[in-house]
């Protein structure tokens, strides 16, 4: 099975909105592996979203990302990367399928309500970045 790293965001979490969003998560099949809430500071915010640096956005996404607690969570299930992205929806929720957690409940394209890894290589590297293997039982 594979695993892959979702946030639920500052918009959501502040909205209470944590377990309507899990409730997606485990009626498409995903289980919910690991999880905590954490508060990240502007820096962590910045090193976990390095790949961005260059973009115009970046400053406000890490500002976004520090400004309220965030749920971090490890899905795990087949396909689990595709899945997640799936049932997370297009990333500006104008365009997000309905039904989708970010057609249902994001603001707009920053503060989109949830954050799932791309790729195999960069899940490995996300999912590490939160949790030690203790915290991870399958
Ligand atoms: P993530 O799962 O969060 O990585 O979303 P994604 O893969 O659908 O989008 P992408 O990796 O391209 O962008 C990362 C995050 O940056 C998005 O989820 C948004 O929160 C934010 N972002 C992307 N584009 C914009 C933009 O045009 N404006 C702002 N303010 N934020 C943006
Ligand atoms: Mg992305």
């Amino acid at each position: 099975v594979e695993r892959t790293l979702s946030i639920i965001k500052p918009d959501a979490t502040k909205r209470n909105l944590t377990g309507k969003i899990n409730a997606k998560f485990e009626d498409a099949g995903l289980r919910i592996v690991a999880q905590k809430r954490i508060q990240l500071t502007k820096a962590q915010a910045g090193e976990f979203y390095a790949v961005h640096k260059e973009r115009p956005f970046y400053d406000e996404l890490c500002e976004f990302m520090a400004s309220e607690p965030v749920v971090v969570q490890v899905l795990e299930g087949d396909g689990a990367i595709a899945k997640n992205r799936e049932v997370m929806g297009a990333t500006n929720p104008a365009d997000a399928a309905p039904g989708t957690i970010r057609a249902e409940f994001a603001e707009s394209v920053g503060e989109n309500s949830v954050h799932g890894s791309d790729a195999p290589e960069t899940a490995a590297v996300e999912i590490a970045f939160f949790f030690s293997g203790l915290e991870l039982v399958g």
